[in-house]
């Protein structure tokens, strides 16, 4: 796993987005997979500031988000379609019918988890998958006990991620308990994966992930198993590692070896 540990949030969002730039330039026709909530929005909007500026372009690239609220329409302003939407797909270059997001309101919802694993297959997997993090540790909305082995699916929420996202909800709005989520299987087959994370907030979930055992637990753990797993952190996400100095050390490396020869990662 490589640990990237930044002073900022703008240079978590920067970091990501030259993940996500290097990747289109390597691979037009890339497939990202891609994560809501309020921690990927920076990267969006730089990523909406490169297009501007001609830098990136997403014409050729396919999509697929990590999960939707169950019985939420697509038009629902809570909804993750509508939010990927407005933070990204409006206003830039890609082309909407190869924009995925689970179907909350499929007339089987159940059904919908093999159909969305089905899709993803057909376009060749997920090249580059972009990874939030809860405070419980989980990724998508695989919660602590999701099995390490899981597809895409019904999950329900737990309290912890209820009360996290009832800011995004109004007192009179009902809040989904339920959500579809690609599971920790089917995450864990992008070739790539990036988790970014901010605020002292995510620290303990952080430090579980990175640094604590790989258990079911705590989902994020997961990227411990996989072999191009980068984990972007600002100062404040990272105060509970214990072994920063060598991660700040590995990256003065990484970045000097870049620097002379070409970035392979
Ligand atoms: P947040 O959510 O970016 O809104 O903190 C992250 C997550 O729940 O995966």
């Amino acid at each position: 796993m490589e640990i990237v540990i930044l002073e900022t949030a703008e240079q978590v969002a920067r970091r990501a987005s030259d993940m996500v730039c290097r990747q289109l330039a390597r691979k037009p026709d890339s497939v990202l997979g891609l994560a809501t909530g309020s921690t990927p929005v920076a990267l969006y909007a730089e990523l909406i500031r490169r297009h501007h500026h001609g830098e990136v372009s997403f014409r050729a690239a396919t999509t697929f988000n990590l999960d939707e609220y169950v019985d939420l329409p697509p038009t629902h302003p809570q909804s993750y379609r509508h939010f990927m939407d407005h933070v990204l797909f409006h206003h830039v270059d890609i082309d909407p019918s190869r924009t995925h997001v689970p179907r909350g309101d499929a007339p089987n919802p159940v059904q919908e988890g093999p159909a969305y694993e089905a899709l993803i297959a057909a376009a060749g997997g997920i090249d580059l998958q972009i990874l939030g993090i809860g405070t419980d540790g989980h990724v998508g909305f695989n919660e602590p006990t999701s099995s390490l082995a899981s597809r895409t699916r019904i999950k329900t929420l737990t309290r912890q991620t209820v009360e996290d996202n009832s800011r995004f909800f109004s007192p009179e709005e009902e809040q989904p308990l339920l959500a579809i989520t690609m599971g920790i299987a089917t995450i864990l087959e992008a070739r790539r994966i990036v988790l970014m994370a901010t605020g002292v907030n995510k620290a303990g979930a952080v430090a579980a992930a990175v640094e604590g055992p790989l258990s079911a637990m705590c989902p994020a753990s997961c990227l411990q198993l996989h072999p191009k797993a980068t984990v972007i952190l600002d100062r404040p996400s990272a105060s509970a590692l214990r072994q920063t100095d060598y991660y700040d050390w590995v990256l003065r490396q990484q970045d000097e070896i870049a620097r002379r020869h070409g970035d392979p990662r």
